[in-house]
């Protein structure tokens, strides 16, 4: 990671070396923060943010779900970040806003601990490897399980969670693979360590509902949105692990991942083991949008240097 010099701080910006926590803090000790993570890219009319205020409410809503009183207003972060993209020049970065309980009491109820907001930005590249998009990617189905419904909340993107994800996969790449696939605690399909999985079989996308403990990827949504514009029939359903083997495709969608085919699962290869037509389609009209080359014509860009209203656009 390279640094960048600002980092947005409950208001106001802070030099990168700055924004350190106390080691008692409340979410060293116990993983209570939410956070998102954003994709700003580079366009022709500048930087712009990719689904600004769809990540903003997520990140209300994680907090709603953990009872954090969240100092600042949707709009209010959402301009912070337009506002942290500008000041440290980027033309695309990654953005990282966290909301953390802070230094105070120790104790795991600690609601009058401090709600402390940082956001920060900076390079990031192809989460899964430059390759990964046109070649597709080598993954299996994870011996851990995701957690079981009203355990942690799986709609909330929390610090927490991702201790599972981290199990997940450490345990694929122990094992020579680029990811993990989790099922649920019945078994059925639920998605990667950070991201959502679609298969295609006779031309019909599938993908695992909201209630097989899935993060509402914003991505995710933005497939939902393309398939129903280019007339590609999609299904929410409980997806059987051996659905995945025989599929024609497999392609995981997330911020970090955008849209990554995959080719193989538990070394049994997927369709004809390369990126499918559908995944080609997808992706070819997912980045012609993010990148500006084509119209916006879902309003998913917060453009950088264009001061508006973000509620407004
Ligand atoms: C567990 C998990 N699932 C799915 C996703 C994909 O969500 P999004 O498309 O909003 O990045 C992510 C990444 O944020 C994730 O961490």
């Amino acid at each position: 990671m390279t640094p960048t010099e600002k980092i947005w701080h409950n208001g106001r910006f802070i030099p990168w070396e700055d924004a350190t926590i106390h080691v008692l803090s409340h979410v060293v000790n116990y993983g209570s923060s939410v956070f998102e993570g954003i994709r700003c890219y580079s366009t022709p009319g500048g930087p712009a943010i990719f689904r600004l205020r769809e990540h903003v409410r997520r990140m209300v809503d994680s907090a709603k779900i953990y009872r954090m009183e969240l100092p600042f207003t949707a709009d209010q972060l959402a301009e912070a970040m337009l506002e942290l993209v500008r000041v440290n020049k980027m033309d695309s970065c990654y953005l990282r806003p966290i909301a953390l309980r802070g230094y105070g009491e120790i104790g795991v109820h600690a609601v009058k601990n401090p709600i402390e907001i940082y956001i920060a930005c900076w390079n990031w590249g192809k989460y899964l490897g430059e390759e990964a998009l046109a070649e597709g990617v080598d993954v299996c189905v994870s011996s851990w399980t995701r957690f079981a419904p009203n355990t942690l909340p799986a709609l909330a993107k929390a610090g927490a969670n991702y201790m599972n994800s981290q199990l997940m996969k450490m345990e694929a790449v122990i094992n020579g693979y680029v990811e993990g696939i989790a099922l649920d605690t019945n078994g059925y399909v639920s998605e990667g360590s950070g991201e959502n999985i679609f298969l295609v079989r006779d031309g019909r996308i599938h993908t695992p509902p909201l209630g097989a403990s899935v993060l509402p990827g914003i991505t995710r949504d933005a497939i939902l949105t393309l398939a129903r514009e280019l007339d590609i029939p999609l299904v929410e359903t409980i997806v059987p692990r051996e659905m995945l083997y025989i599929a024609d495709e497999v392609f995981f969608s997330g911020t970090a991942a955008e849209i990554t085919p995959i080719r193989s699962i538990d070394r049994i290869t997927i369709g004809k083991g390369r990126r499918g037509p559908v995944a080609e389609r997808l992706q070819k009209e997912f980045f012609a949008i993010v990148e500006g080359k084509r119209p916006d014509r879902f309003g998913w860009l917060s453009p950088v240097n264009v001061r508006q209203p973000v509620a407004a656009q």
